[in-house]
């Protein structure tokens, strides 16, 4: 069994989606509820965007007691000394630093050579070590780097003494069949690699942040950056819920992660309003429809049996039960259910004459309420009388 690092960036990378910025108090009341949760990182925050960030890493530094925590910089020695700063008092401080290494980052963006960038590598991850000994280096754009170059790369970094190995997919570019063989070459061509954590951060440019990074974990990666709800930069990053839950349970014979996933939907609610940013309602695992079934021929299987509809427990990830909405496609299974849920125990005949009143006020709306049953009821206890 493979013990799977679960390095959250919601504070970080999250944090940094337009409207969800967080102020100092909002980021510490959250990084203690991610301990809570059972994250091996916490990635505060970029202590050299501004005093209120590097005060919100000072502080989580202080507060958190099990998880490392991470402040991000760019190869660049001022960022890295501010980080090493705001990370003296920590239990377990990690610096984050790095470059892109994509000819697309080296030739357009930082306008340098292939041979320039390793130097800066090098430099950043040498000089981030007399600040702390956990030293993570990530390859920005690694998912559109050739291979070969980035295996250079990361084992100048390896030998430089970075003990964290971040491959990020940071455009979502990447199919999970090919993102898996870029873990796994630099597995095989990378000298000393097997000494270090290697980490998957994908965006979800194309919907595949997910799949990538279990791809990534199938190929060798030992921890996942991802943020809680899958906020992130564009399309989001990989979804801590979504990992946790198919490490768990379609994965759970080899690898496991310390995440408590009953805290799961709770987190992520707290997330959502500290953000204001709203979840949307088919999310996986945390969506509010996540566990809610409207057709009347998933209502029948699941009131017979939870599991024709549903593999995951909602109790499981912190929902109290799952749901039986009843929308004009309802059957009488499941108006039958809601009424009983009322303690209202219809016969066959009453049920038959209910569902004819319920499919008329259904059709008028987009849900039928407990309300509306009440009043479904007593007109039909008028009529009978
Ligand atoms: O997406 C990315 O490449 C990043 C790095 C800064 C790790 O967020
Ligand atoms: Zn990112």
């Amino acid at each position: 069994m493979k013990q799977i690092q679960i390095f959250d960036t919601t504070l970080r990378d999250g944090e940094q989606v337009p409207g969800c910025k967080l102020d100092r108090d909002q980021k510490l009341r959250l990084a203690e509820r991610l301990e809570e949760l059972g994250v091996d990182v916490i990635e505060a925050g970029f202590p050299i965007s501004s005093p209120g960030d590097f005060a919100a890493v000072q502080e989580i530094g202080k507060l958190v007691k099990n998880a490392t925590v991470c402040g991000l910089s760019r190869a660049v020695k001022e960022d890295i000394k501010v980080a090493g700063e705001a990370l003296a008092s920590a239990k377990r401080p990690r610096i984050h630093t790095g470059l892109g290494t994509s000819d697309s980052h080296i030739f357009d963006k930082l306008r340098t050579t292939r041979e320039k960038v390793i130097e800066r590598a090098v430099g950043a991850v040498r000089y981030a070590k007399t600040f702390v000994e956990d030293v993570e280096f990530y390859a920005e754009d690694a998912g559109r780097t050739e291979n070969a170059y980035l295996a250079q790369v990361i084992q100048a970094v390896v030998d430089a003494g970075a003990t964290v190995l971040n491959i990020p997919d940071t455009t979502g570019y990447c199919l999970p069949e090919e993102f898996g063989a870029k873990i796994k070459y630099l597995t095989e061509h990378v000298v000393g690699i097997d000494k270090c954590t290697i980490s998957v951060h994908c965006h979800n440019d194309l919907g595949l942040a997910t799949a990538n990074s279990i791809a990534g974990v199938q190929n060798g990666a030992t921890q996942i950056e991802c943020t809680m709800n899958g906020i992130g930069e564009r399309a989001g990053n990989c979804s801590l819920e979504e990992v946790a839950m198919i490490l768990k349970h379609r994965l759970g014979d080899q690898f496991s992660t310390g995440i408590n996933s009953r805290l799961l939907n709770p987190i992520s609610r707290e997330v959502s309003m500290e953000m204001g940013m709203s979840v949307q309602a088919n999310k996986a695992i945390v969506g509010d429809n996540a566990f809610a079934h409207s057709s009347g021929i998933h209502q029948d299987g699941v009131i017979k049996a939870r599991d024709t509809y549903e593999i995951i427990d909602p109790r499981e990830v912190g929902v109290d039960k799952s749901l039986i909405v009843l929308t004009a496609r309802s059957g009488r299974a499941a108006l039958a259910y809601r009424f009983k849920e009322l303690g209202i125990n219809l016969t066959k005949r009453e049920l038959d004459a209910a569902y004819k009143i319920f499919l008329e006020v259904a059709d008028s709306k987009k849900s039928v309420e407990d309300e509306d049953l009440k009043v479904i009821w007593k007109g039909m206890a008028v009529a009978v009388a």
